[in-house]
């Protein structure tokens, strides 16, 4: 009997050793690249709407250019969670926190898919987390840590409209760029929009990008969503 692993775990590892490899490249530049996509990034934290005293589990958090964003949210009595599978980003987050000696922001090396956190957040967090988002085993694992009601906000990238399909192609080789599963660009999202509430997208940069929003769907059985 084989004991290889399944054909979908092996394209999991696969997609994730890509994008590994690609960010290993790019931590070194990463913020320097990040200022065009800042208003969106704020727009992002906005409409999670945090509250004094939340938790907030920042997926795929990179170098951490939204730890500060997010700690103003939560305030001294929250805390802020970020997760990342490369350790080439995670090292510059770790030097962000210690810098700035935030004592409520936590870093941590995991991939989405294999979470072990045993703690459940008030809102969860996505910018820019497009292979996160494709990948059924890492949003089963995320919606396991939020609470019910949770607030989700997430920004990235999308196909443009019909109007600019020409330029479709050059999305794809952008997006390309960064991730291990660069498709799914019609609605990035869908995945984990099946179980959110209220779940609303708005397009940005021009049909290129979009902002989304909800909250996620208590499971049957589960307390309803708190107000
Ligand atoms: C475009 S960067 C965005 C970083 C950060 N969210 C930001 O907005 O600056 C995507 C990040 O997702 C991480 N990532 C990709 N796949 C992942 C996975 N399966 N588990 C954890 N992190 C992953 C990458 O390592 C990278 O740091």
């Amino acid at each position: 009997m084989s004991s290889s692993p399944p054909a979908d775990a092996r394209d999991e590892a696969g997609i994730r050793a890509l994008s590994i490899a690609r960010y290993r490249r790019r931590a070194a530049a990463y913020d320097s690249t990040c200022g065009p996509t800042w208003p969106i990034r704020e727009r992002c934290v906005a409409a999670l709407q945090l509250q004094p005293g939340d938790s907030v589990l920042d997926v795929g958090c990179g170098t951490g250019l939204s730890f500060e964003l997010l700690r103003a949210g939560v305030g001294a009595g929250g805390r802020v969670v970020g997760f990342d599978q490369s350790p080439d980003m995670l090292a510059q987050a770790r030097q962000r926190v210690e810098r700035a000696g935030w004592s409520n922001v936590e870093v941590v090396e995991e991939a989405a898919q294999g979470l072990a956190l045993d703690e459940r957040f008030d809102a969860l967090f996505f910018h820019y987390t497009h292979d996160i988002l494709q990948s059924p085993a890492a949003v089963a694992a995320l919606l396991a840590r939020a609470k019910p009601g949770a607030r989700v906000a997430i920004a990235g990238v999308k196909a443009f409209p019909w109007y600019l399909a020409w330029l479709n192609p050059w999305v794809y080789a952008k997006n390309r760029a960064y991730n291990g599963a660069p498709g799914g660009l019609r609605a990035p999202w869908r995945r984990i929009a099946a179980h959110l509430d209220g779940f609303q997208s708005v397009d940005t940069q021009w049909g290129m990008g979009y902002l989304a929003s909800g909250r996620v769907r208590p499971a049957p059985g589960q307390p309803g969503t708190p107000a």
